[in-house]
């Protein structure tokens, strides 16, 4: 049932700040404390953390090691894992490993779960589906409860990962005792906001709709990012690539002049996500030297951020201000209708595209 949504990926997209809402009601209690499922686990005891995922799932992860290593000060590991395994990593006792799976049956996660077993001190899962392979083989399972997702491209099983990775970041951090009690309510308070901002943010549809227009005549687009923006980048041009076939890569903006600045002509859309947070001044000096090689630039900011490097550009999004904490949580909606609004243009199949399968079980 589409609820009255014209696809599975608008319905999931629109469904997020009631699923996120869910998440934060499982993890969170009234008192702001963070509760874990049984048997829980204690993060004094890991000094390492080894994430392990495929896809929009790995982007996921590679979120959360800023939160790990910023909240938590714990060292992470991110890999894909169709790598990890093949390279037999080692992996000492007071490692955790961690694997992010909507599915929870992607053929090369499981494997790489297998190949941690015995190794690892704890395996720990993210997933959607409790009753999957990957959460059976774990020791600790933490559900997202973004319920059913059809749609091939994941969208609200993507920011429920988000949600509890940087729940369980912030669980570490007490665990540690590497944070303070004013900073850690202030990130709850920032969790629990979520629902109503990302509910704001869903306003940007009419904008997407023209600027995801534009995009369906480019032949390639660029997407670009700093710090915590860089893997929303990544996602960006995943969820792009995945239904509307246009070719698209993510940068780190700073990697730009180490060769894909190249690419930027008058026929590139460079969709730049930058919120006005610390890193801002040096996304946009990135910015303008694409658009100083008269590429399309599609600036998604806050309203301070557009209001100081807005002009010029061939298009802006504004989206709410949030604490930086979040702000991957936020961004993850211009990313997912972009992509939408640029396939819908092109008339592709959304819900199926072509070559794509739901769930990879096979390596
Ligand atoms: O079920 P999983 O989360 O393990 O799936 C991983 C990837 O196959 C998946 O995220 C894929 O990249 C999506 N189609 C992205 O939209």
């Amino acid at each position: 049932d589409k609820g009255g949504h014209k696809h599975f990926m608008s319905k999931e997209i629109a469904e997020q700040p009631t699923v996120i809402a869910q998440a934060l009601g499982h993890y969170l209690s009234g008192d702001g404390a963070i509760a874990l499922p049984e048997p829980g686990i204690d993060f004094a005891g890991v000094d390492r953390l080894t994430m392990v995922a495929c896809g929009t799932a790995y982007y996921a992860c590679l979120s959360a090691k800023h939160w790990f290593e910023q909240i938590a000060r714990m060292p992470v590991d991110v890999d894909v894992a169709s790598e990890f395994r093949y390279r037999e990593p080692p992996l000492p006792d007071r490692t955790a490993a961690l694997f992010v799976s909507q599915s929870g049956e992607t053929a090369d996660t499981l494997a790489a779960l297998r190949f941690c077993q015995g190794k690892a001190g704890s395996i720990l899962s993210v997933v959607n589906v409790p009753e999957s392979s990957i959460a059976r083989e774990s020791d600790l399972v933490l559900p997202i409860h973004a319920g059913v997702e059809v749609g091939v491209a994941s969208t609200k099983a993507y920011s429920c990962q988000l949600t509890v990775l940087l729940i369980l970041a912030l669980k570490a951090a007490q665990d540690r005792g590497v944070i303070g009690p004013d900073e850690f309510a202030d990130h709850v308070s920032a969790l629990r906001g979520i629902p109503s901002v990302m509910s704001e943010a869903l306003g940007i549809a009419d904008n997407a709709r023209r600027m995801g227009e534009k995009i369906s005549q480019a032949r390639d687009v660029l997407f670009l990012g700093r710090g915590q923006m860089f893997p929303l980048a990544l996602e960006g041009a995943l969820k792009l690539k995945e239904i509307s076939y246009i070719h698209a890569e993510g940068y780190a903006s700073g990697e730009l002049k180490h060769g894909p600045i190249a690419l930027v002509d008058q026929n590139v859309p460079i969709v730049v996500m930058a919120p006005r947070d610390r890193l801002f001044d040096k996304t946009v000096s990135n910015m303008q030297e694409v658009m100083a090689r008269k590429g399309k630039v599609i600036l998604i900011s806050d309203a301070r951020g557009i209001e100081e490097a807005g002009e010029g550009t061939f298009g802006t999004i504004l989206m709410p201000t949030v604490q930086e904490v979040v702000s991957p949580i936020l961004y993850a909606v211009p990313a997912q209708l972009l992509a939408y609004y640029t396939a819908i243009a092109k008339g592709t199949d959304v819900d199926q595209p072509r070559n794509l399968a739901k769930s990879v079980t096979v390596e």
